[in-house]
């Protein structure tokens, strides 16, 4: 059983097997999309290093990956809405089938941002990758074009995703419950 902080309370909302099914489902799209291209995965740090690690050893494409880094929520559960870039990318992306791979999309703020960046750079396609999806709480319309799971409005952690750094290393997606 993980270790879990105060009086934080966790329950499982997407299993490890689960997860693991979805993400081989979801490289093998990806693989199909982009039949005999090379495929350049970015992952947004650091939420998406789980998920991106897992999905890229299931494309069986030629893939190189890459990770940029914006600012996140800190230790709050709600995003401030304003978005900065903390580490960009390693290499150009200029003529590249890039995808961004996302732990979740949730406002959209990050996405929307990111996009907006990338497109600037002129990669020959831009996709994004989403673990998760909070359909529910979009302000930005942004869609992606692969997403794993499709979840109701609750803060989640594990597999990558935290709550103030923590949580990241569960292996299944857990609803987070902070003491009142
Ligand atoms: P957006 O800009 O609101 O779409 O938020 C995207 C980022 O917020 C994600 O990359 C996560 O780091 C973070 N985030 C959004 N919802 C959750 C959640 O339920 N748990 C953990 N992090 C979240
Ligand atoms: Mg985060």
């Amino acid at each position: 059983m993980p270790v879990v902080a105060g009086k934080e309370k966790l329950k499982i909302l997407i299993r490890r097997a689960a997860i693991q099914k979805r993400v081989r489902e979801v490289a093998h799209q990806i693989t199909k999309d982009f039949a005999g291209q090379r495929v350049h995965l970015i992952g947004v740090l650091k939420g998406a290093c789980i998920f991106l690690s897992d999905l890229v050893r299931e494309i069986n494409l030629e893939t190189s990956i890459d990770f940029i880094a914006v600012s996140s929520y800190g230790k709050n559960k709600e995003s401030s809405g304003q978005v900065r870039l903390l580490k960009d990318l390693d290499s150009s992306i200029e003529g590249l089938n890039v995808i961004v791979v996302e732990d979740i999309l949730d406002t959209g703020i990050t996405l929307t941002y990111l996009l907006r960046v990338l497109e600037q750079r002129k990669p020959k396609s831009l996709r994004i990758a989403a673990l998760l999806d909070k359909p529910s709480r979009r302000i930005k319309q942004v869609k992606a074009d692969y997403i794993g799971f499709q979840i109701p409005n609750d803060f989640v952690v594990g597999y990558g995703l935290d709550y103030a750094e923590r949580y990241r290393n569960l292996k299944d997606v857990c609803i987070l419950t902070l003491p009142e």
